[in-house]
């Protein structure tokens, strides 16, 4: 008898960095399952929503597509299971089930597994995905049993190019952010086991890492104290000793906790690059109290010096969030003042959006007008990227160490992109392959990216 085909699957991704990775445990543990990509959302037999819910648009646009996927089950006359997972679950997690019936499944951040274990249990009950057990009340992973996705198996997309999970979690209170409520109390990953992640993957090719976590500069903080390695510094130490690393790159850290031992681990280890993601949220010193950010306007600064002083050529981005409560005009031009005192090379600058739950949002008083809110992003972006474009002109004229990350035209085999150490793009005509680092002669420069002319035939 000719065996049945595979199931298929599709996993639809919001969201940060921290969400894409778990959606490739998601897409390895399903294929470990032996499932098959499917083409798009309407051919999958179980349809994976991997959501987000830091601001309310991707709320919006996953309720669009949840709709849409109603209509697609009921075409396959139900035989599609449906899978909601990440931090909106956990947000919406009285409602979803109640709003969108046709969901099978729904699990919070950290419980990837549950879904395994649903489609395990949907499997033993003999009528194949599509079928609910238990009466379609179809809920796991909601509460405290965390995993960590990194013990799960994996699909990369880019072979030469991994991040691995330090910590979940975040145990700052930042008056603005839903982080802390949907993904829990922050929990540091063992560091012999993140170590022995990152030898794994260099054994299988893999030349770069980052580091992820909610705030990765406070881990450690809950490892237990027995003198073996545990703070973040060392964490950067050990895996920069690993052989066949060649890159090594960390987000996010948080400006209060950056200390001078991991400043120094930066400036010391090689395979650290010379760039970092150090979210400001606003220029005011007044406004970053109100976000509980327990840093000033000049303690940020004061730390950028620390760090240029250290690392002279490193390049800075950042986040920034405008038309929080309350926020004056003046409190805004604040903002754009530290912009052009630090000059980040780059800046992800976002309106405040209020999440139910935060601290945030029972400010209603002091909301500000969302045509404001628009005004004020425009001004600022703007600003940072006439800024980054004045700061990417030091490449302009330099040979840049680029690590080729894929072709930009599959059709063209000399049109590639990559990465410089300080994390910009380029684009060049070359003959690299993806996973090669290559000398890029840098010819002109963007706030975005870079075009540049590979100087050797690669090796
Ligand atoms: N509204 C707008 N932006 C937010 N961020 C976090 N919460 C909100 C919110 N409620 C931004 C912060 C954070 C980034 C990931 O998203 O700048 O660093
Ligand atoms: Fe979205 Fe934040 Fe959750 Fe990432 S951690 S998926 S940005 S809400």
């Amino acid at each position: 008898m000719a065996s049945p085909d595979p199931q298929r699957y599709h996993v639809l991704t919001f969201g940060c960095q921290m969400n894409a990775h778990d959606s490739e445990r998601i897409t390895g543990m399903l294929e470990g399952r032996g499932m098959v990509a499917a083409t798009d959302a309407d051919d999958a037999d179980v349809l994976v929503f991997n959501t987000c819910t830091i601001r309310e648009k991707p709320d919006q646009k996953l309720y669009d597509q949840l709709k849409h996927a109603k209509g697609s089950k009921r075409r396959r006359g139900g035989a599609q299971v449906i899978a909601v997972g990440g931090c909106l679950v956990e947000a919406q997690k009285d409602n979803l089930l109640r709003e969108f019936p046709w969901v099978d499944v729904a699990f919070g951040p950290g419980r990837i597994h549950d879904l395994g274990n649903y489609l395990e249990l949907a499997d033993g009950e003999g009528a194949g995905v599509g079928h609910v057990p238990g009466g379609g009340e179809g809920f796991y992973g909601i509460g405290d049993e965390r995993q960590f996705a990194s013990e799960l198996p994996t699909r990369r997309d880019r072979p030469h190019q991994a991040w691995v999970q330090i910590s979940m979690g975040c145990n700052m209170k930042c008056a603005y952010c839903i982080v802390p409520s949907v993904r829990g109390r922050e929990q540091s990953r063992s560091f012999p086991d993140i170590v022995a992640e990152v030898e794994r993957l260099a054994a299988e090719g893999v030349r770069e890492v980052s580091l992820l976590g909610q705030n990765v500069n406070s881990y450690g903080n809950d490892l237990p104290r027995d003198g073996s390695p545990r703070t973040f510094a060392e964490l950067l130490r050990a895996v920069d000793g690993v052989d066949g690393v060649d890159r090594i790159r960390y987000t996010s850290p948080h400006p209060a906790h950056m200390r001078d031992d991991v400043i120094a681990a930066m400036a010391e280890c090689d395979a650290v690059m010379p760039q970092l993601h150090l979210p400001l949220q606003a220029g005011s010193s007044r406004v970053l109290k109100a976000m509980r950010r327990t840093y000033s306007r000049e303690r940020f600064v004061g730390l950028v010096e620390k760090i240029r002083a250290s690392i002279s050529d490193i390049s800075l981005s950042t986040d920034i969030i405008v038309g929080v409560p309350g926020e004056t005009e003046a409190e805004f031009l604040e903002t754009v003042e530290v912009c052009r005192e630090v000059r980040f090379d780059g800046a992800y600058t976002f309106i405040y959006s209020s999440r139910t739950g935060t601290e945030a949002a029972d400010m209603v008083d002091s909301f500000i007008p969302y045509e404001e809110q628009q005004r004020r992003l425009a001004h600022l972006i703007d600003e940072v990227r006439a800024i980054a474009t004045e700061r990417h002109q030091r490449f302009v004229g330099t040979t840049q160490p680029v690590l080729v990350e894929e072709r930009s035209d599959r059709k063209v085999r000399q049109r590639l992109h990559g990465r410089t150490p300080h994390n910009v793009k380029v684009n060049f005509e070359g003959d690299a392959e993806p996973g090669q680092i290559v000398p890029v002669d840098i010819v002109h420069a963007t706030s975005e990216s870079m075009l540049g002319r590979q100087l050797v035939p690669a090796p």
